[in-house]
């Protein structure tokens, strides 16, 4: 599938909105219900909606939430979506709480080797503070343990925020001194009502010359085929890599390869935008394959060239959070 001249070739799929945590930047200040689960789409239904996605050139995907693990039956699930043969790469993005060692061998044996984190700090008590749940240890015992299992590559999304982790940026990148992590700093986008604000964003820049100045230069890697948007670099005798993702500072719109699957059985072209078609009512109400393959592509049509998240009068914006629309 082509939009503009970007050749889409990525699905990301959320599973559910609803998460074990409450990180700050990411779920709506005020009160928020959940989805009714009759409105969620039913894995059959999610199967189904990325075999037709498949036919139409997805190769990859990547499995977000809310927080995939709190899902009931994720584990079939995901079996069923590894036998997908055109299918050539499934990942997982977890807050991580709820893998277990047995969990993690799980996913290996059905060949998952590959898991995203987040985690925006190593201070216990401001683990706390940012996801709202007393689990750092929960969480830094499982990306280990994953390593261990030989997990490859273990990302760790970090959000970077002013008066939150910004004295730990250093000491975060330097895990990759280390351990074999690609650590990828992301620019706090601001979605909904927040209680993080707009000001507390750091810009990659900033995050960059903070590291530089205390571990050394940043050497730039390659891009590889399919990297995704992290610019990526690798500090002098790294085991891993420093990558920085940059919504704000500089939108990579123009090599974005994906399209999002809500919860919900909505198709996103953009994740900052609000532009979405439905595919779960269409496919409940009876559509063919065909029906539901021309909805895939026509939604496609409607990929924007580019976002409009520095612009506050721009009314485009997402009015959903991270949770409801899958990071
Ligand atoms: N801005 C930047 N990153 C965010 N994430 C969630 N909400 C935001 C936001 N408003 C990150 C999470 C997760 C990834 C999928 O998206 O940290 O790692
Ligand atoms: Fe849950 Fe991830 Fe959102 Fe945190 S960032 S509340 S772990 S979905």
């Amino acid at each position: 599938m082509i939009a503009g001249n970007r050749s889409i070739n990525y699905l990301r799929i959320s599973v559910t909105d609803r998460c074990n945590f409450r990180c700050r930047y990411c779920v709506p200040a005020s009160p928020f219900s959940v989805i009714d689960h009759e409105k969620i789409a039913r894995y059959e239904e999610i199967l189904r909606i990325t075999r037709l996605a498949c036919e139409l050139g997805i190769t990859k995907v990547r499995i977000t939430g809310g927080e995939p693990f709190v899902r009931k039956g994720i584990f079939s699930f995901l079996e069923n979506l590894c036998s997908i043969k055109a299918l050539k790469d499934i990942s997982i993005t977890t807050n991580g709480a709820l893998l277990t060692q047995d969990k993690i061998k799980a996913l290996i044996q059905m060949g998952i080797k590959r898991l995203n984190f987040s985690l925006d700090t190593l201070d216990p008590v401001k683990f706390t503070s940012i996801t709202g749940r007393d689990r750092f240890h929960r969480v830094w015992d499982s990306i280990v343990t994953a390593q261990a299992l030989g997990i490859s590559p273990i990302k760790i999304n970090v959000v970077a925020l002013r008066g939150f982790n910004e004295d730990e940026i250093e000491a975060i990148a330097g895990l990759t001194l280390k351990y074999p992590f690609h650590i990828r700093f992301i620019e706090y986008m601001p979605m909904g009502d927040s209680d993080v604000e707009r000001k507390q964003q750091i810009l990659t820049q900033e995050i960059q010359d903070k590291i530089e100045s205390t571990l050394g230069p940043l050497m730039p890697m390659e891009k590889e085929y399919n990297d995704g948007p992290a610019k990526k670099f690798k500090l002098a005798n790294a085991k891993g890599v420093v990558g920085f993702i940059t919504p704000i500072s500089s939108h990579f719109c123009s090599e974005c390869n994906r399209l999002r699957l809500t919860s919900r059985g909505t198709l996103r072209p953009c994740l900052l935008n609000n532009y979405e078609t439905d595919i779960l009512n269409p496919l409940r109400n009876g559509a063919t394959d065909k029906e539901l393959k021309s909805i895939i592509e026509s939604t496609l049509t409607h990929k924007p060239l580019f976002h409009s998240l520095n612009d506050p009068t721009a009314k485009n914006i997402p009015i959903s959070h991270m949770t409801s629309i899958g990071g």
